[in-house]
């Protein structure tokens, strides 16, 4: 059996603009699961440039799971771009100093969380990923989608804001592949079953589902 090494940072041969993510990411508030790959038109070290507001301070997490499809151009907005937005004003007159430094005071600028990307999850080219928005395994994210909201699993959605469009399979067949998450299968058994997993039958499947 021959298996892609997903510690490999280039695993295609003479082409270094595609690359198994957790192999190219060096900041410890972002985690990726084995083989996501991000594919990058110049350099994939643009990934970490378009996680933005992503600050040491605020902690926030960016955490994505295994076998993810990330396009050149998307975006993650995370938790240090939030202003106060029920202020009669949304400047941050604190971070300037001076007699202005305690104008924050009893007060913190609004957080959503960590940023959860699935399992499985394909996010087309140049979309955006809001702070704290949780994407469900098998989600679909539409070329330019504006991402506000937590996407169901299986979901594809798209637009600003990103809205369904539709889900892949019905509520039945979801549940029996959230129950499967073959992305936590041992390598092997998912090289040996990848005719099921490219096919549209979840019978195909077979004995486990
Ligand atoms: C989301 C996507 C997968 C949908 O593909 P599809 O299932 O073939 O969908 P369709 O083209 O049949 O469109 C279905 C509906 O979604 C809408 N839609 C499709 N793409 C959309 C987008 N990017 N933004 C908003 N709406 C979109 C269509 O207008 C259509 O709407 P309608 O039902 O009101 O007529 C595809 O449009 C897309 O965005 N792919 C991302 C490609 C990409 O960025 N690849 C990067 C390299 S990996």
């Amino acid at each position: 059996m021959s298996i892609p090494d997903k510690n490999k940072p280039f695993p295609l041969e003479g082409y270094n603009r595609l690359c198994f993510l957790k192999n190219c990411i060096k900041n410890p508030n972002i985690s990726v699961g084995d083989y996501t790959y991000y594919d990058d038109f110049e350099d994939v070290a643009n990934f970490e440039k378009n996680v933005k507001y992503h600050f040491d301070f605020v902690g926030d997490k960016l955490l994505i799971g295994k076998f993810c499809m990330i396009a050149s151009d998307v975006t993650f907005i995370m938790n240090g771009a939030n202003h106060l937005t029920d202020a009669i004003s949304s400047y941050p007159f604190a971070i300037f100093g001076g007699d202005w430094k305690d104008a924050m005071k009893g007060k913190s600028y609004p957080s959503k969380g960590d940023t959860v990307i699935g399992n499985d999850v394909w996010i087309g080219y140049k979309a955006t990923i809001l702070p704290g928005v949780q994407i469900g395994d098998g989600a679909i994210i539409a070329s330019n989608a504006t991402v506000t909201k937590n996407v169901e699993p299986y979901a594809i959605v798209g637009g600003n804001p990103a809205r369904l469009i539709r889900k892949r399979f019905s509520e039945t067949e979801i549940e029996k592949l959230l129950k499967l998450s073959w992305w936590d299968w041992p390598i092997e058994k998912i090289t040996k079953n990848l005719k099921a997993l490219t096919g549209d039958k979840l019978q195909e499947l077979g004995d486990y589902i």
